[in-house]
């Protein structure tokens, strides 16, 4: 039968504990969340939704064609500007999504005959982009220069070095200075997802890369999505402008893809000028990270440490992972929950999000739930 082998791949599933279910989440959910990116609470700030709106009616609901046609309408440029002013770059690109921007990123970075090294605890996008790429990729031990420069020195030609800047499962931050060192002793590049670092780290959210010194450097590339501390939808790659004008030359997933939606571009730019004028948002999301670590770990429960606004807790299992974040959703709390595939080293846990919007009471009624229904 057409198909049959998808049959047993899904009963292994369930006996593995490991079905994925949609939820769709109605617009009046009473659940407090902790589960979503919207890390600075601005995805239904009026500012960033009348943003939307008010794009929407001026260029239309979609962008109508790909950028190098009809779909770079002068709001995406005002975008790049802003962006890439922010952030601390000569020049950005947006893209219909972050997993775009990583996937154009890569591969138009890595040509025949280059290496590409790989952090091992890297998002999907980044190993999909080496996946995609004509060089060859090394994965290399986690956060960890020194296995990245003995992989550079492995190769004589092009090589770049890519890593999230903060990792999405355990939300530990990259040793980013330390990389770029390893980088710039063998003349590689380093192209980093801040995916959850923009809007969180840095002076005014402007990211992991300004943080540790690395904006504006001419071997240093940038990936960010729209859809998390900016509460939209894209993303974008940021860095010198020899490089973003190599990508609209040579990068698949920019050429051959219809241009971000207004819509999104709009809110996007709202969300960067309210975070402009409200720079305080983004240390407010690492204290009440900070907040909810100790609380939990006072519990007796095994939590990372957070760099940026995830909050990463240790479940038994896969099934106890997926009990456990049902028994906080009937409490009226809704947690992410990591486990394998989506893990590398096959330890489940429920992930949860800071929000700079976050109130002492919420904080405190999340940990009484997380640790009145561990497993
Ligand atoms: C680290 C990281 N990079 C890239 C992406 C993809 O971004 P987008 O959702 O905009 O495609 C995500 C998650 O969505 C992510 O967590």
């Amino acid at each position: 039968m057409a198909f049959g082998w998808i049959d047993e791949q899904a009963q292994a599933r369930r006996r593995a504990g490991l079905v994925r279910i949609l939820r769709p989440r109605p617009a009046d959910s009473p659940l407090l969340d902790l589960a979503s990116n919207d890390y600075l609470g601005l995805a239904r700030h009026p500012e960033v939704t009348e943003g939307a709106v008010r794009a929407a009616r001026t260029w239309g609901g979609g962008a109508t064609g790909s950028r190098l046609v009809t779909g770079t309408t002068e709001l995406h440029a005002e975008l790049e500007h802003e962006l890439a002013a922010h952030c601390g770059f000569e020049a950005a690109l947006v893209f219909s999504s972050g997993y775009a921007a990583n996937l154009a990123a890569v591969t138009a970075l890595a040509p025949h005959g280059s290496l590409v090294v790989s952090d091992a605890g890297n998002h999907a996008s980044l190993i999909d982009g080496c996946r995609l790429a004509r060089g060859t990729t090394q994965v290399v031990a986690h956060a960890d220069p020194d296995a990245v420069r003995k992989a550079l020195a492995t190769h004589d030609g092009p090589a770049v070095t890519v890593s999230d800047t903060v990792f999405s499962v355990d939300g530990d931050a990259a040793p980013l200075a330390g990389l770029a060192e390893a980088c710039r002793e063998h003349g590689a590049g380093l192209v980093v997802d801040d995916a959850h670092g923009l809007g969180v780290l840095g002076d005014g959210g402007r990211g992991a890369p300004h943080a540790a010194g690395l904006a504006g450097a001419d071997d240093v590339v940038v990936t960010v999505t729209l859809s998390k501390s900016l509460g939209s939808q894209g993303g974008a790659v940021l860095g010198p402008a020899r490089v973003i004008d190599h990508l609209v030359n040579a990068a698949r997933t920019f050429i051959f893809d219809t241009g971000l939606a207004p819509a999104a571009a709009g809110a996007a730019l709202a969300a960067l000028i309210l975070l402009r004028r409200e720079p305080e948002r983004a240390a407010r999301a690492r204290e009440v990270a900070a907040e909810l670590h100790a609380r939990l770990t006072a519990l007796g429960l095994s939590a990372v440490r957070p760099d940026a606004a995830v909050v990463s807790v240790r479940a038994p299992s896969p099934e106890g992972a997926v009990r456990w974040a049902a028994d906080c959703r009937a409490a009226g709390l809704s947690v992410g929950c990591f486990r394998p595939p989506s893990v590398p080293d096959g330890v489940s846990r429920l992930r949860l999000t800071a929000r700079a919007d976050l109130s002492g009471e919420q904080i405190e009624r999340a940990v009484r739930v997380i640790g009145e229904t561990r497993p």
